[in-house]
């Protein structure tokens, strides 16, 4: 029998050898985020005068999209499972599709054949001394979409922090591409006043020994900048960034009093600068797992006094989020936003925190409104919302009437809003 270095040498081949596998018509998963393989799709795109019709799934990518250009309108289609600022022209244009789903069921839809996969282009670090390679700063569904696929070509890159947590072996990928690039960095978010504000009102909410779920963004780290004082703080969360490194570095994070997965930090992506990669890496602090086990309820609604912190784009007076559109246009998705707040409710101690600055627009919309935007849609229903956050205070929904409700929302709106929203109840 072969040794899994022969088997891997053996599967070694250029792009352009790799990718002859696809073929028109075919479904192709792309590797998530920081872990999307750069190399792989700058190749398929290169390919494209011999394929028509390639349906081209993925949630968020850090990279240009290429394949949506109208030039590809007839080789590729992208079909979006998370909308962000390379794929929102085209998805609103009519040249990309959006399938609205959880991104704790993105696993699901390859592995029960919901959307059977063909081909799955993937990135990971090299093998270990026992032939597995890691997923990196990205499992989410990436690793399901390997595993469901006809065929899975995988980018093997030195500069791929080896995390752990779920791997795979190289039995079980068909070709392997070795390339050497840097991950891509997210820039430090800048915070402003405002989003400093709303960071202080969070982390009033934060008892010592919690358990926190991050969203993206500059509120995220607005709310580590006043954690400085806590203690023993953990993470279970979809994704981290660099501000949970200066945390841990400060002692204030030892994921100690996590319930289930005691003294670790558990998260399916990570996107961050060079910094949170170096810290990644071969780091047996963090167990990177797969996101139908992060951000699953049974899993994560477990976790004791978990406090989830997502952001919105507007909130009605009855308590509905909508978090994905503004108006008709469809801005970015659900995510991982329902997952950890249903989890939030269900963690014993668990809070569910939706933040946000008042208003949008330079200061001249409100984003606390009495109706939804038309063509907007609900992402987090008004019986599951808790703790809407503003510059201007905390409104506590959990238990109250529309009235009680209303009231609360127009506390925390901007003053020159306030009237305005008062007259239309
Ligand atoms: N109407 C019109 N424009 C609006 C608006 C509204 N109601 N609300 C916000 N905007 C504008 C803002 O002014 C801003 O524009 P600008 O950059 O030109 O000033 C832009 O939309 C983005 O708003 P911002 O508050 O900066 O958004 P963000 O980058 O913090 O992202 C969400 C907020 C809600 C889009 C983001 O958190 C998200 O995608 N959430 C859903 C997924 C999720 O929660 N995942 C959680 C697990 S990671």
């Amino acid at each position: 029998m072969a040794t899994w270095q022969e088997t891997f040498r053996g599967k070694c081949v250029g792009a352009a050898q790799a990718l002859a596998a696809v073929r028109s018509g075919d479904r192709v998963v792309l590797g998530h985020a920081a872990g999307e393989p750069k190399v792989l799709v700058e190749e398929l795109v290169r390919q494209a005068d011999r394929l028509t019709g390639v349906e081209i799934v993925h949630m968020v990518s850090l990279y240009a999209c290429e394949y949506t250009k109208p030039q590809y309108r007839q080789n590729f289609r992208h079909n979006a499972l998370f909308v962000g600022p390379t794929s929102r022209e085209a998805v609103n244009s009519g040249r990309a599709d959006y399938t609205p789903c959880y991104f704790s069921e993105i696993p699901r839809l390859f592995r029960d054949n919901i959307l059977p996969v063909d081909v799955a282009l993937i990135q990971l670090s090299p093998p270990d001394s026992h032939g597995f390679m890691s997923f990196g700063v990205s499992v989410d569904y990436t690793q399901q979409a390997a595993q469901s696929a006809k065929f899975t070509i995988a980018e093997i890159n030195p500069q791929m922090p080896r995390t752990h947590g779920n791997c795979i072996h190289v039995s079980e990928v068909d070709a392997f591409v070795e390339v050497d690039h840097p991950i891509p960095e997210i820039p430090l978010p800048t915070i402003s006043e405002v989003e400093e504000k709303i960071g202080a009102h969070i982390a009033s909410l934060i008892p010592d020994r919690a358990t926190l779920q991050l969203g993206i963004g500059a509120i995220p780290d607005a709310v580590l900048k006043f954690l400085g004082g806590k203690q023993d703080l953990g993470i279970h969360t979809e994704m981290f960034s660099d501000g949970v490194v200066e945390l841990f570095e400060q002692g204030v994070i030892t994921n100690r009093y996590n319930n289930i997965n005691p003294g670790k930090f558990t998260a399916t992506f990570l996107m961050g600068t060079q910094r949170l990669y170096d810290f990644a890496h071969d780091n047996p602090s963090i167990d990177m797992r797969s996101v139908d086990y992060t951000n699953n309820l049974l899993v994560a609604g477990r976790v004791e006094n978990l406090v989830a912190i997502n952001s919105a784009l507007e909130v009605d007076l009855r308590g509905q989020v909508c978090s994905e559109m503004i108006g008709p246009r469809q801005f970015s998705a659900v995510g991982g936003q329902v997952d950890f707040v249903r989890a939030a409710s269900a963690s014993n101690g668990g809070k569910a925190i939706i933040a946000f600055p008042s208003t949008g627009k330079n200061g001249t919309i409100s984003r606390i409104v009495n109706v939804l935007s038309e063509g907007s849609c609900v992402t987090t229903s008004r019986n599951d919302v808790h703790y809407v956050v503003t510059e201007f205070g905390i409104a506590d929904l959990r238990g109250k009437s529309l009235r009680q409700r209303a009231e609360s929302l127009i506390g925390i709106a901007h003053p020159d809003f306030r009237n305005t929203l008062r007259s239309q109840t």
